[in-house]
């Protein structure tokens, strides 16, 4: 089903800082009871060195938020990659462009800083059931990869998806 885009919103996308905790604990919890309790788990990224959290905020209010972590993928060896460990916006606030503006700030990163730590791809982990973000994702260039790596809380199956990041802006 093809589904129509609202108009679009615009929205203003910066890092997180530890005073945001509740607001992002409340989003993750909400955005994901589907596929299990992370309104501590998700949040609680934002103490990592490793995990750099945005959020995005229409007219002051936190209505979303993307992380992006560089850490071991057991499905590789162990390997580090970079991984979206997190996307999840408001019921009301989807569908608008917000989605695609938070991945294009992860997309920015990684292109500045990717090639230096040897990471050229994007990896995400989404629910087999979970058509419509499969949609969204399609959409900004994710493709499908392997197998299932696991299974969430909800009883979903984990799939994994890979963007390449582009190279084209260093020179
Ligand atoms: C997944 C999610 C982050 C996407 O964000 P969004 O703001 O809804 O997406 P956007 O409006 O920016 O759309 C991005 C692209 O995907 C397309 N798209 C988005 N939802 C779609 C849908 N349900 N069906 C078809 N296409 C869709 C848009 O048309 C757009 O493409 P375009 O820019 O080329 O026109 C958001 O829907 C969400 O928070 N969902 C709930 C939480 C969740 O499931 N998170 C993922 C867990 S892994």
């Amino acid at each position: 089903m093809v589904q129509e885009s609202k108009a679009k919103q615009s929205c203003r996308i910066r890092a997180a800082h530890f005073g945001d905790y509740e607001t992002v604990s409340d989003i993750a919890g909400d955005v994901f009871a589907a596929y299990g309790d992370y309104s501590e788990v998700l949040p609680g990224y934002m103490f990592f060195d490793n995990v750099q959290t945005f959020v995005c905020e229409v007219e002051d209010r936190i209505v979303g938020f993307i992380q992006l972590g560089f850490v071991p993928d057991a499905a590789q060896g162990g390997r580090v990659v970079a991984d979206v460990l997190a996307v999840g916006l408001l019921d009301g606030y989807r569908h608008m462009g917000l989605g695609r503006a938070l991945f294009q700030r992860v997309f920015d990163e990684m292109e500045q800083v990717g090639p230096a730590r040897g990471l050229f791809d994007l990896w995400l982990t989404v629910a087999h059931t979970n058509r419509p973000a499969i949609e969204a994702f399609t959409r900004l260039g994710f493709t499908f990869h392997g197998e299932a790596v696991g299974i969430y809380e909800g009883g979903q199956r984990a799939l994994r998806m890979r963007r390449p990041i582009e190279q084209g802006g260093d020179s």
